[in-house]
């Protein structure tokens, strides 16, 4: 992990934004890269919508306008990080526990700009702990149905809930983050497809066929992807 390469990501991936676009703002350290990138720039009649309340704070301190996905359905380019980037631009994403709102407003955009230091970029998607965002009422159950989808793809480890240092962990949205060990995700989709149909899912961080490009920080420069 190299902040240099997420800043210079973030810095590319502000320069891509222009007077008057409507803008989704990710979550993570490569997203507030970005965000302070963007504010820097003191384009006119920005309208930025955060995924999370971190970014919503960050932003809001930078002086850049917020809006939300009511007053502002539509937007021109959203730019966020990820925790993996795979083959076609398939991603992980969620460590952050911002994966609900984060697929919100990517599918709310035109466009979506990913943006990440170059260890993100992986053969198979799976290494990183895929984040599935699950209601608290009964989440052992869905826990426990969760677990049988996994074995389902060949992935033996259960998932566990995500705790910090106060108990579990909540997000934006009150709800519970399961990690899952996968280790190799050979079918992303039909994955993605299983785990939504578990009562008590509310998302995951499979992240496909939504990014239309990828800016990758490197020691020596930046590297544009596309699926
Ligand atoms: C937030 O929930 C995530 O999706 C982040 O975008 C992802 O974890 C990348 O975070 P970093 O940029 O901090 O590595």
């Amino acid at each position: 992990m190299s902040d240099s390469q997420k800043r210079i990501a973030g810095e590319a991936a502000a320069l891509r934004v222009e007077a008057g676009m409507k803008v989704g703002l990710g979550t993570g350290s490569t997203a507030a890269w970005f965000v302070k990138a963007l504010a820097a720039r003191n384009l006119r009649d920005l309208r930025c919508v955060p995924t999370s309340d971190a970014t919503a704070d960050l932003a809001r301190e930078l002086g850049l306008t917020l809006s939300t996905l009511e007053d502002t359905p539509r937007l021109d380019l959203t730019v966020d990080g990820a925790d993996e980037v795979g083959p076609g631009l398939a991603l992980i994403k969620g460590g952050g526990a911002a994966l609900l709102r984060e697929k919100l407003v990517w599918e709310a955009s035109d466009r979506c700009l990913v943006i990440a230091d170059a260890a993100k970029v992986v053969k198979t998607l799976g290494a990183f702990p895929l984040p599935i965002e699950v209601v608290a009422f009964g989440h052992k159950t869905t826990g426990n149905r969760i677990a049988d989808v996994l074995a389902d793809h060949d992935i033996a480890m259960p998932a566990r809930v995500r705790t910090a240092e106060r108990g579990l962990v909540r997000t934006d949205g009150g709800n519970l983050i399961y990690d899952a060990r996968c280790g190799a995700i050979t079918d992303p989709s039909r994955l993605a497809d299983d785990l939504k149909l578990i009562t008590g899912v509310v998302e995951h961080g499979l992240f496909l066929d939504l990014a239309d490009e990828a800016i990758i920080g490197t020691d020596d420069g930046v590297e544009v992807l596309v699926p």
